[in-house]
């Protein structure tokens, strides 16, 4: 059995851990982007292709905690660019700021379409957020 003060240090770790991330300052940018952006614009882009109406009429069936999902993950990436904003995180006042912007209003109109349950306009919001992804990376990404 695990202490009773060791469980209260993880219970204070773990407030620590949600709080920083409130403000935005918990993670790098490269292990938010693994592990927040990344199974988030996944899950995005996949429920993008489903609700797709050029995909046929399978996009009119997509069940309704599928859409949940698209805009649980679209108000998450949306925090995520508002968080790429911030002083101390922008890594300059000009094209990054620019490129999180769309983030966050691609995002928010993924948003919006999924709650909507608009399947061309939310596989049309996933296109350009995925624009914006590749947008930045070309220029700040580091190469490998
Ligand atoms: C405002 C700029 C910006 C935007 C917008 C952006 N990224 Fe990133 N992303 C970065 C930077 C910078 C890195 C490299 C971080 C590093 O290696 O230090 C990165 C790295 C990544 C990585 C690699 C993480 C790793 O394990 O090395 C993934 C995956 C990723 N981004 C996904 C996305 C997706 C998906 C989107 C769009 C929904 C997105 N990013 C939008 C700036 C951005």
């Amino acid at each position: 059995m695990p202490s009773r003060k060791f469980l209260l240090a993880l219970a204070f770790a773990a407030l620590a851990a949600v709080g920083a991330q409130a403000a935005g300052t918990a993670l790098s940018v490269k292990d938010e982007m693994k592990t927040v952006v990344d199974p988030a614009s996944t899950t995005l882009f996949a429920v993008g292709g489903e609700v797709d109406p050029a995909n046929g009429p399978d996009a009119a069936k997509v069940p309704p905690a599928r859409w949940e999902e698209a805009g649980a993950a679209a108000a998450r990436l949306e925090a995520i660019a508002a968080g790429l904003q911030q002083p101390g995180r922008a890594k300059d006042a000009g094209p990054w700021m620019t490129y999180a912007k769309q983030m966050a209003v691609t995002a928010g109109a993924a948003g919006k379409a999924a709650q909507a349950r608009n399947g061309a306009g939310l596989s049309q919001a996933a296109n350009d957020l995925s624009d914006t992804c590749s947008g930045c990376h070309a220029k700040y990404r580091p190469k490998t």
